[in-house]
């Protein structure tokens, strides 16, 4: 069975870049307090015109230009994100029609942070049965419109970023390189504890202005809880990816942590006892940007060069679910 092999990368965020000062005027909350605590300066949020796809049919144009290849090519789009353009159907259709094509089959993953990795290990079994030969994977996220940007909700209101990453997947004959595994975990014994509890089918009603108005519509979150899950399960899913493949924490060139929290990062680097060096983060300017941080992360690693054909990038995510994994890639 062949390899998949990452053709190209792409990322676009939005123009629009918000400081952490600019929440002074909405909640009680400091500059310092943010750095401090996340490691976040600023992140960009997306103008009204926006959609989560158009978002993504800007990165996708840059991969699809870096592969020299038409969205003609694409055989299938994968794509994750929590916050779709619609509550039904899912972002994949919009970009789909958005890129000008039709009749490849669109899935829509929604495993939040994890997102990514949840479509790379899905992608990748199709590439390596030979079901597909140009997979898009798209990591997507709009957050900016949908936080409560009042002192109730300061917790998850400075966090995240708007923005989108994608890759263009397919088979590899060269052996040596390629997705060499992925591994990918869930507890839904913690679904609450990193949720947003409205719209769904469990509520009575569907929706209410009663519940608008308690702000149930805004994602919530057990901050303490999410950290300790979060800095224990990555380092232990990259420890898998690692083992499974006959490989040590000395053999990776680039670990590409979700970007959740500059702290979180600094935890799993510790644990896994790698260099700085060995550890790329970039939320300071972009926040958490769900299942669009690491493809975005990887993007900027590919072209400033620190990943290069034969390194060892190992990718790994935490999210609401909780879900969680990992991927060891041979570039
Ligand atoms: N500005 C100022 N103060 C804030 C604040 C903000 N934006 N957000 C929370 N606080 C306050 C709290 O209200 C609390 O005040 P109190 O002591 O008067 O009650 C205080 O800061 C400490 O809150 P706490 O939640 O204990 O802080 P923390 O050190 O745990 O940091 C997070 C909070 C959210 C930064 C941290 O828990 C975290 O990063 N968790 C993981 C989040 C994450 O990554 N989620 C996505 C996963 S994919």
């Amino acid at each position: 069975m062949p390899r998949t092999e990452f053709i190209s990368t792409g990322f676009y965020v939005p123009e629009r870049v918000v400081k952490n000062d600019e929440f002074t005027q909405w909640m009680d909350t400091s500059d310092e307090w943010i750095k401090t605590r996340t490691g976040i300066a600023e992140r960009h949020w997306v103008a009204d015109h926006q959609a989560t796809s158009d978002l993504a049919v800007e990165a996708t144009k840059l991969a699809l230009d870096r592969a020299g290849m038409q969205a003609s090519d694409l055989d299938c789009i994968v794509f994750a994100t929590l916050a779709g353009d619609y509550m039904m159907p899912g972002a994949g259709v919009f970009l789909q029609r958005k890129l000008g094509i039709t009749n490849i089959p669109c899935l829509d993953v929604r495993n939040q942070c994890s997102g990514f990795l949840y479509g790379l290990s899905v992608a990748d079994a199709w590439i390596r049965t030979g079901q597909y030969q140009r997979v898009l994977l798209v990591g997507a996220e709009i957050q900016s419109i949908g936080l409560d940007l009042t002192t109730r909700g300061r917790d998850m209101a400075v966090l995240f970023g708007d923005g989108a990453g994608v890759a263009i997947l397919g088979p590899t004959s060269d052996e040596g390189r390629g997705v060499l595994s992925t591994h990918i975990f869930a507890d839904g014994r913690y679904a609450e504890l990193l949720w947003a509890n409205l719209g769904g089918s469990a509520n009575r009603p569907r929706l209410s202005a009663q519940q608008l108005e308690q702000g149930m519509h805004f994602p919530q979150m057990q901050g303490r809880e999410v950290f300790k899950h979060a800095s224990t399960r990555m380092p232990a899913s990259v420890m898998e990816s690692l083992t499974v493949n006959g490989l040590t924490t000395n053999d990776i060139k680039v670990l590409i942590p979700h970007q959740a929290n500059m702290r979180i990062s600094e935890m799993v680097q510790k644990q896994l006892g790698l260099r700085d060096d060995q550890v790329y983060n970039n939320i300071d300017r972009y926040g958490n940007t769900t299942a669009a941080s690491i493809p975005i992360a990887l993007d900027e690693c590919v072209q400033s060069g620190k990943l290069k054909r034969g390194d060892l990038l190992v990718l790994t995510a935490f999210g609401s679910g909780f879900t969680w994994g990992s991927a060891a890639i041979r570039w």
